[in-house]
């Protein structure tokens, strides 16, 4: 991995000396390249096609309102996410919004105008939508997620279309689904366009993906013939891998975008599908790598088996190596490259014996007061991060050209205590 000690054309310490630490420090310019190359690459000349910007990576207003400008549209998750797309210039048609146990008060938020497509994830949030559609005064497009059963090899927490899944209707189920695509018909204000599906996240394998293609094809073809309808839609997920350690080699966007396009216009051609379009929704793939946490050093302890050094955040800002084992690279910006290098843990400072960011990182001499980055960290590190602790959420800062901005302030404990309120309810 490459040593970076400036973003966006400034150094670290400078951003840092404004901000303190922890800080989320995102390129913008990566994060508008990785839009681009999602964006160039995923075409057809026989359908049209759609990426979405899966905003559980990372949500904020004005990582929607680049997604909006770069022409992506958005996935959301929550009411919270529909939320905060409302006050950007994303069109409300290029919004889908996910989720398996949608709210009332949520599918209500989407209806009025909120998002262009709800992707139904079962029969009984399909009962709630027909009951409430009545009175919505425009249109929404519907997918129902299928969960075809592929096994990406990917972790276990996020690997998503094993069967025994929590998410969507099993392939298999072919019957209910003819069912709720014949009621989504009969609601006035609803428009059945076809189906999703996402294997996972994090997958290198290529074979994985068009194995997914191939099997929702069929799907598709299946399904016109046993509804006799036209399906237009085939929405893909996302799941494109990143490299967060030298160990990673993901296969770059733009042919793993052809190699997805190439595969569906294949099967549209040989089974003669209505396919009209084809959409992908990276989160991952847009954010992590254009993402950088920046700490302070503190304390150091050595064992006799380890050297530990004490960052100034830890598990409240990154779950990801305590969830799932995630492993990140980082270095020591205070110091010069020397060659000489020792093997560090780098610990957090919760309360919880699992707060190590990183179990064996290669930096030279470390001394307290020194800034340690930790790389592609832009993905599902600020968007799960926690109080935990009572540790308020670090600031996060846009740079490029030699500019940074301050997106996101730091967290305060006023802030925290601003929750509490102590009246009298019953
Ligand atoms: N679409 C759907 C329906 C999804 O469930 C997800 C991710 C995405 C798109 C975006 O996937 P991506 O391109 O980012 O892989 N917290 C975990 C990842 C959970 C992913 C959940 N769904 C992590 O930190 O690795």
């Amino acid at each position: 991995m490459i040593r970076k000690d400036k973003i966006g054309g400034i150094s670290i310490e400078n951003i840092v000396r404004e901000t303190g630490t922890p800080v989320y420090i995102y390129d913008e310019d990566v994060l508008i390249k990785r839009m681009r190359e999602f964006k160039e690459n995923f075409t057809s000349s026989r359908f049209q096609t759609r990426v979405l910007y899966a905003s559980k990576a990372f949500a904020c207003r004005e990582i929607i309102r680049l997604a909006a400008r770069e022409g992506l549209g958005l996935d959301v998750v929550s009411g919270g996410e529909l939320h905060c797309a409302g006050g950007t210039p994303m069109d409300r048609n290029m919004i889908y919004f996910h989720g398996n146990n949608k709210t009332r008060h949520e599918l209500k938020m989407a209806l009025s105008g909120g998002a262009g497509t709800i992707v139904v994830d079962n029969s009984q949030e399909l009962d709630e939508l027909a009951d409430i559609q009545k009175d919505a005064e425009e249109t929404t497009g519907i997918l129902i997620r299928i969960n075809p059963g592929i096994e990406a090899h990917t972790h276990e927490y996020i690997a998503t279309a094993r069967k025994d899944s929590k998410f969507g209707i099993s392939i298999d189920d072919r019957h209910q689904i003819r069912e709720i695509i014949q009621k989504i018909i009969r609601c006035e204000n609803l428009r059945f366009r076809g189906f999703h599906a996402h294997i996972g996240s994090q997958i290198f394998s290529r074979e994985a993906f068009v194995k997914e293609i191939e099997a929702m094809a069929e799907y598709i073809g299946e399904m016109e013939d046993f509804c006799g309808i036209e399906i237009e839609e085939l929405n893909l997920g996302g799941g494109f891998a990143v490299r967060y350690t030298d160990e990673d080699s993901p296969i770059p966007i733009g042919p793993l975008c052809r190699t997805i396009v190439e595969a569906c216009e294949g099967k549209v051609m040989q089974l003669g599908l209505h396919l009209k379009r084809l959409t992908i929704e990276p989160g991952r793939g847009i954010a992590a790598e254009a993402g950088t946490t920046v700490y302070s050093v503190g304390y150091k302890k050595k064992t006799e088996t380890k050297e530990y050094i004490f960052v100034d955040g830890g598990m409240a800002d990154n779950i990801r190596p305590a969830l799932y084992g995630a492993e990140y690279h980082c270095e020591n910006i205070s110091r010069p490259e020397g060659s000489s290098r020792n093997e560090y843990v780098v610990a957090g400072k919760c309360c919880e014996s699992g707060d190590i960011l990183i179990k064996s990182a290669l930096l030279p001499e470390t001394k307290k007061g020194d800034l340690l980055a930790v790389y592609t960290t832009g993905a599902y590190g600020y968007s799960m991060a926690s109080n935990y602790n009572r540790l308020g959420r670090p600031a996060v800062v846009f740079a490029s050209g030699g500019e940074a901005r301050l997106i996101m302030r730091r967290e305060t404990y006023e802030d925290m205590e601003a929750l509490e309120i102590n009246r009298k309810i019953i």
